[in-house]
């Protein structure tokens, strides 16, 4: 996967797997620090300790037919990459939070790529699930909350044409 918004996409599914209806993608760029962290944390089924340490074996999975598997794996070794961190916080019935952090200036740190069509590829395949979004680069914040451009648009579905116009334009202010 070349940018790390094609990871957080497939981060984001297994929490759709998990049967998760509220997933946060928090995103925090600090210049001063040299540091990008990326957080996922959902309402998920969550996982036992075992499937939580199994979760890191790219030969491991809970699904019975594999599309592109290796999530977790493959975005560990990305963060490894750029001398960063990636860490799974789980805990059954409760929840998942998966932390990947960063050094921004690392050569071989992934561009962070076309985050907005992530968000929208994951509404439009989504839509009952909350989706909450938030971006920080050093001191200026954007943040997006499907709960809340849902209770602007009453009764027209999120997933419908004026649905997404409306969270393209939102996202414009995420130019940063
Ligand atoms: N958010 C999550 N909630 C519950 N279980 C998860 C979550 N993310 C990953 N898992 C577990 O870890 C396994 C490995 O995930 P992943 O590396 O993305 O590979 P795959 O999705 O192909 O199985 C999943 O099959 C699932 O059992
Ligand atoms: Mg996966």
């Amino acid at each position: 996967m070349k940018d790390l918004s094609l990871h957080i996409l497939d981060i984001v599914e297994n929490s759709v797997a998990a049967s998760a209806d509220k997933i946060e993608i928090r995103i925090s760029e600090d210049t001063k620090k040299d540091l990008l962290s990326v957080r996922i944390i959902d309402n998920g089924i969550g996982m036992d300790k075992e499937t939580r340490q199994k979760a890191l074996d790219p030969f491991y999975t809970s699904k019975t037919v594999r599309r592109f598997g290796f999530g977790l794996s493959l975005l560990s070794e990305a963060t490894k990459a750029a001398n960063g961190q990636f860490s799974v916080q789980s805990e059954k019935g409760k929840g998942t939070k998966i932390k990947a952090d960063f050094q921004s200036s690392h050569i071989d740190r992934k561009p962070l790529g076309d985050i907005g069509q992530t968000i929208i590829t994951l509404v439009m395949g989504n839509p009952e699930i909350d989706l909450i979004y938030v971006h920080k680069k050093n001191g200026h914040k954007y943040s997006l909350d499907t709960r809340k451009i849902k209770a602007q648009l009453k009764d027209v579905p999120i997933n419908s044409p004026s649905g997404i116009r409306m969270i393209r334009e939102d996202l414009k202010k995420d130019a940063i």
